[in-house]
């Protein structure tokens, strides 16, 4: 009895498959059971055909290629159920319209207004009835459309931040049904966003990408008897009720503006000026159709607590750090201009807004004063935990302010459980750092005037970010413009769209590998190798840039480095300043880098540059070894840090010098009492590290821990999402001094893949998990852990549980995979079929796992003090 779990295409799981931008998509599907499978597509002209697959995953378009605009339906059938999508190609380049831009560039001191724009159209012409209506749109700025007084769509801050003068996307809507045969409107809010609103830290920049705003909007109709039908549009703009507005700044809504019929026929609209053309030709950009899902408003979350201040302002808490707006519902006179506050914290009795920076998020609401009035900010994303009314008309009630969480619609592929209420809490936070974090593109931090994609912090979350969710379609984006980005700069900056606000551009170990690293771990995560061979000129050109930089000694020794930041003795005002030396941590990294490339090359079957590149790697190694470690197994800059990467990357000679090494770094760990010492890169692999030394037990000591420096001290402090520095806010309530410190960095954060494949014991044995490993290490006085993974062949899951000496083991493998259980202890392994499974076996109690050893800790000197 074999079921269809899960159909998608490509990359896009849980996603739209309208307007997407390959002729031949591959197709691929869970199932829980073997084929055969029988894939099915009926074109919207009646045309059929059928084809017969036992693979599951990527599998090639059967059928006859799609041409632009094409559609149909697909259909997988099993011997038990089926499951059905349909599938229809974007435009391809067949754009014949115009950009119209209400404004021409207005000044930029401050936020800039929203504009409306409007086109009516009227359908009366076409003879037969519609089968089918679609608006291709885009734009230079943010906008949002409706239809005959109706939102078209759910997008928000669509089309997303590119690299515009690379990269454009367009939506597809459907109006099929929204239609009328009349007379019809269509309306667009449009608003400065990433393409000219102000973006970037140190002062920012206005006008990044142009001092226009504009829209591209074409609309096609298909009438029944297959006939095209391009519909002209012709547009006038007016000023909308959105009198300023800046993603960092906020919103400010003035309802008396607002007319409710403008986007209706019956509107009058002949005081509105007509728009100005901008032709398309002029825009270098590809325009292409997303290979992610939208950002979305995702949930709405109630309040856990209302408090009126002392200054009569209203205080809000919702209970989780979130990327979002709120939403408000109120009763006021007309002219009442109600503002709305936030922040991640409260420090002083205060919201603790001096981390925001220059990203001042305030809305303001001015009502038009006729009965309940309902708002939610369109152009503006603040990172928020705490709110505060300010002007707020009487008290409220339930249900008027709700904080609405905005990210990337992404697919939840993970979950983890423990015994441990504190490891819960991490994992919970490291969720929801990647979700503030996934607003269209990865970003470091939601709240502050920031929130650019650097590119080291996803370097070391990829994997913790692709075990969580589906996060393919975000990052094959984001890649496409990393790469762009390195041709223009001829680098890869630290940050992707690069934007010139001051920022040291050269090349920086740890944050360019990312550009060789997450392709990989991409790869490993499904399978794909599409994605390597996209991105594989980006790819060499790092990985020959560095090469060139070490002067082909594989020793990267000089330059600007950012190394392992936010090494917790560094100074707060300088958290560059870490113990491990830089140039290790530069030199590690090309050889990971360089050994990553040559496993790609084979993969793609190029031999000559797998044979340059494994001598690439090899060279590198080398000079690591000749700098970095002595014969006997100690690593230069004896720090948690340098012996990690050492270890993880494999860079030891010989066995002995990696014993010898992890020995000295469990002797550093109990030194430092169980205490984090390590910064961006260290701290990802710390764990890791410590099992590779031989010690399971010390990395649940470490993760254990509650006393700062810690992943439980924020914890214990009351974070709901993963601080920046371990101690964003200091023991005594206080923010920490450091200009830069934000409450939600999912960087480390990267500790929750440990939980899944180390804690829980569930990880991929092969890419795409065609094999899986069930490798539980019970300890740290848990009593039992699970996790479950929805991969791209099925789910697979585990779950341990200690009962006194009785460990239990229940694993799940899916459909399309094998399984191996690794039994702690031991170390017997079991093979495993898909299925499910236990397996019951004698293992220590967890009364009896040891505790901490105590050998007398001491907070390390900050550097240089
Ligand atoms: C960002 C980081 C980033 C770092 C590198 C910070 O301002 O928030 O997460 O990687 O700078 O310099």
């Amino acid at each position: 009895m074999t079921t269809i779990t899960e159909l998608w295409l490509e990359n896009r799981r849980g996603g739209k498959t309208i307007g997407i931008g390959e002729a031949a998509p591959r197709i691929s599907f869970t199932a829980t059971g073997p084929g055969p499978f029988d894939l099915h597509f009926t074109r919207d002209d009646g045309r059929q055909e059928t084809s017969t697959v036992t693979d599951t995953q990527l599998v090639p378009w059967p059928f006859a290629p799609l041409s632009p605009r094409e559609g149909g339906q697909l259909t997988v059938s099993s011997s038990q159920g089926v499951l059905d999508t349909r599938v229809e190609a974007g435009l391809g380049d067949d754009w014949n319209v115009d950009f119209v831009s209400p404004s021409t560039s207005a000044p930029h001191y401050r936020p800039r207004p929203a504009y409306l724009l409007r086109a009516s159209f009227d359908l009366s012409h076409l003879t037969r009835g519609i089968s089918r209506a679609r608006l291709y749109v885009t734009a230079h700025g943010v906008y949002e459309l409706e239809l005959n007084g109706t939102r078209i769509g759910d997008d928000v801050l669509a089309p997303g931040w590119t690299s515009y003068r690379h990269r454009l996307r367009y939506q597809t809507h459907d109006l099929t049904d929204a239609l009328t045969s009349g007379e019809n409107v269509v309306g667009a809010w449009l608003a400065d966003g990433w393409y000219r609103g102000h973006i970037g830290f140190d002062g920012g920049l206005w006008d990044i990408y142009g001092t226009d705003v504009a829209l591209l909007a074409q609309l096609e109709v298909t009438t029944i008897d297959g006939l095209l039908h391009r519909i002209p549009l012709t547009w006038s703009w007016a000023a909308s009720p959105i009198t300023a507005v800046g993603l960092y700044e906020g919103e400010s809504f003035d309802a008396r503006l607002l007319r409710d019929t403008w986007s209706t026929a019956a509107f009058d609209a002949t005081d509105w000026a007509p728009a100005t053309t901008l032709t398309r030709a002029e825009f270098s950009a590809r325009i292409e159709p997303p290979t992610a899902l939208p950002v979305r408003q995702i949930e709405k979350i109630a309040p856990v607590s209302v408090d009126r201040q002392p200054n009569g302002r209203i205080r809000l808490n919702f209970g989780q750090n979130i990327s979002g707006v709120l939403r408000i519902r109120l009763r006021a006179e007309a002219g009442r201009t109600v503002r709305l506050h936030h922040a991640e914290v409260i420090e002083n009795g205060e919201l603790g807004t001096r981390p925001l920076r220059a990203a001042t998020s305030i809305d303001a609401y001015t009502a038009r004063g006729s009965g309940v009035e309902v708002y939610t900010p369109r152009f503006t994303i603040h990172g928020f935990q705490y709110a505060e009314l300010e002007n707020w008309p009487g008290d409220l009630t339930d249900g008027d302010v709700e904080a609405v969480v905005i990210h990337t619609d992404m697919r939840q592929t993970a979950w983890f459980d423990s015994s441990h209420p504190g490891l819960n809490k991490l994992h919970s936070n490291v969720q929801w750092s990647m979700r503030d974090n996934f607003v269209d593109l990865p970003t470091d931090c939601p709240q502050r005037d920031e929130r650019v994609g650097w590119t080291g912090d996803i370097q070391v979350f990829a994997p913790t970010a692709l075990r969580l969710f589906a996060a393919q379609g975000t990052l094959t984006g984001w890649l496409r413009d990393l790469a762009f980005e390195q041709e223009d700069l001829g680098h890869v900056p630290q940050f992707v769209p690069w934007i010139e606000c001051g920022f040291p551009n050269f090349p920086t170990a740890a944050w360019g590998d990312a550009a060789v690293i997450v392709p990989w771990e991409m790869y490993l995560a499904d399978g794909d190798t599409r994605i390597l061979a996209e991105q594989y000129a980006s790819m060499r050109a790092w990985v020959d840039l560095v090469d060139d930089l070490t002067g082909n000694s594989g020793l990267w020794s000089g330059g600007f480095q950012l190394g392992d930041w936010l090494d917790p003795t560094a100074p707060p005002e300088d958290p560059g300043k870490s113990h491990t030396d830089k140039y290790l941590v530069a030199t590690a990294y090309h050889v990971r880098t360089a050994r990553i490339l040559a496993d790609t090359a084979a993969l793609l079957g190029n031999e000559e540059d797998t044979k340059r590149y494994r001598a690439v790697a090899a060279r590198a190694a080398r000079a690591f070894q000749d700098e970095f470690i002595s014969a006997s197994g100690r690593v230069v800059s004896d720090t948690p840090t340098s012996i990690a990467v050492a270890l993880v990357f494999d860079l030891f000679e010989n066995e002995g010098q990696a014993a010898r090494a992890g020995k000295r770094l469990l002797e550093l760990a109990e030194q430092g009492g169980f205490h984090i010492s390590t910064g961006f890169v260290g701290t990802p692999i710390i764990c890791d590290a410590l099992v590779l030394a031989g010690s399971v037990d010390y990395a649940y000591h470490l993760l254990r821990q509650e006393e700062l420096p810690s992943w439980l001290y924020p914890v214990s402090m009351g974070a709901t999402t993963i601080w920046e520095r371990w101690d964003s806010m200091l023991p005594d309530g206080n923010i920490n001094p450091g200009d830069m410190t934000s409450f939600n960095h999912y960087a480390l954060g990267a500790v929750a893949s440990f939980l899944h494949a180390t804690v829980a014991g569930l990880e991929s044995d092969a890419p795409g998990w065609e094999r899986v490993r069930f490798q539980p290490r019970p300890g740290g006085g848990l009593t039992h852990a699970s996790a479950r993974y929805d991969s791209v062949r099925g789910t697979a899951s585990i779950r341990w549980a200690r009962d006194g000496g009785t460990l239990t083991i229940d694993v799940e493998v899916p459909a399309a995979s094998t399984g191996v259980v690794v039994l702690p202890g031991t170390g017997r392994e079991i093979h495993v079929g898909p299925g499910r499974h236990t397996i019951t076996e004698s293992f220590r109690p967890a009364s009896d796992d040891p505790a901490a050893p105590v050998v007398g800790w001491r907070k390390p000197e900050p550097v240089g003090a």
